[in-house]
């Protein structure tokens, strides 16, 4: 497929490629849909294999954050950008991209993302405004994030058990970086019991000794029977491989894109297994995105991203309804926000 049949197929507004071979900057900014608002979503920087690598996941990510951002009730729009990783001079290549940001005017307005940090915002915003997160704003949207994940956890766990208490409830955490940490913090305090599981052992560790539970092997998370599952690290973790050996009854995480491919949503439901769509729980770092961006008053942020629980509930109980999956519910319901 060309690239121009890849954007038509997405249904992508704009595209945009930049490069500055003097400082060694590629980076590509994809706004998919603007119909609520200004496209909103982070900027990835990645060591990418191929040009079309980056591509497709800028167009992927981009989408998503279209529904994601509808689904949250913002007024945002979706959009992503990739930076490809060239060994460049950092700060130098982070400043260009950030100039074709600015050449937007607005259009686009970029926020943390896998391989970019707080220090990372912080510069882009010394060449624009719009930069969504950095330490001038609301700072590190892991803990809101974590907290829209807890809320998803409890919609799904009265979806299924008709009780949203997760005390007594165990919880398999697959990642305890920003967000996993900061949601098995709050599951700790909610009274579950946690499995703990990085790539990095000691973060898994010195949580478990902190709030309790156990750490295990990063490669044993598939085959460890809980009652939950939380994907809170890598996409594509829900796959071919991994959903046959599950043995858990609801599967909600904080991790972007955890399908590796639309139909297994349906190996997912034919397993008996209960998904919280991933753009729906992780909405809570984009909603305080948008508290600094719209300067809403800070005092709504909390109840916005607790509004997450409704959400999902209503996600849930429309695929029971209509007999579809519950990642064909967000996106359908996604779909109706933005065409009415
Ligand atoms: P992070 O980099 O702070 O944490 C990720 C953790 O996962 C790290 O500790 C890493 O060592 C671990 N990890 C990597 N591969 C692993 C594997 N195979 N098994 C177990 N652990 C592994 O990243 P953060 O911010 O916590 O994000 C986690 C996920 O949530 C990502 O998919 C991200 O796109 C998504 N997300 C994050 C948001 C945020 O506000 N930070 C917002 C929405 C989504």
């Amino acid at each position: 497929m060309t690239s121009f049949e890849r954007i038509e197929q997405g249904g992508h507004e704009l595209v945009v490629l930049g490069a500055d071979p003097k400082v060694g900057y590629r980076g590509i900014i994809a706004i998919h849909n603007t119909t609520l608002g200004p496209a909103a979503g982070g900027t990835r920087f990645w060591r990418y294999e191929t040009e079309a690598e980056a591509l497709e996941d800028v167009l992927r990510l981009s989408r998503g954050m279209t529904c994601k951002n509808a689904m949250a009730g913002l007024p945002l729009g979706g959009g992503k950008s990739v930076i490809w990783d060239q060994g460049g001079d950092r700060r130098e290549v982070l400043k260009a991209h950030a100039r074709r940001i600015q050449e937007l005017g607005g259009r686009y307005v970029t926020a943390e993302d896998v391989g970019t940090t707080l220090a990372d915002l912080d510069i882009m915003r010394e060449v624009t405004p719009h930069v969504l997160g950095s330490s001038s704003g609301l700072g590190d949207s892991a803990p809101y994030t974590a907290r829209g994940v807890f809320r998803a956890i409890e919609a799904a766990a009265e979806h299924r058990w008709g009780d949203a208490s997760l005390a007594g409830r165990t919880v398999v955490i697959q990642g305890t970086g920003g967000v996993g940490g900061n949601l098995a913090r709050l599951l700790a305090a909610a009274g579950a019991y946690l499995i703990l599981a990085d790539t990095q052992p000691a973060r898994a560790e010195n949580l478990a000794a902190e709030l309790g539970g156990r750490a295990i092997d990063p490669r044993a998370v598939y085959d460890t029977t809980a009652d939950i599952f939380a994907p809170c690290a890598l996409g594509g973790v829900l796959n071919d491989d991994s959903i046959p050996k599950l043995n858990v009854e609801i599967i909600a995480g904080g991790a972007n894109n955890q399908l590796l491919e639309p139909r297994h949503a349906g190996m997912i439901a034919d397993r008996g297994i209960l998904y919280a769509p991933d753009y729906v729980a992780n909405a809570g770092g984009v909603i305080s995105g948008a508290v600094e961006l719209f300067g809403w008053d800070t005092s709504d942020l909390l109840p916005r991203i607790d509004a997450i629980r409704q959400t999902m509930t209503h996600v849930l109980q429309y695929a029971d309804e209509h007999r579809i999956t519950t990642a064909a519910a967000a996106d359908r319901l996604a779909e109706e926000k933005l065409h009415g």
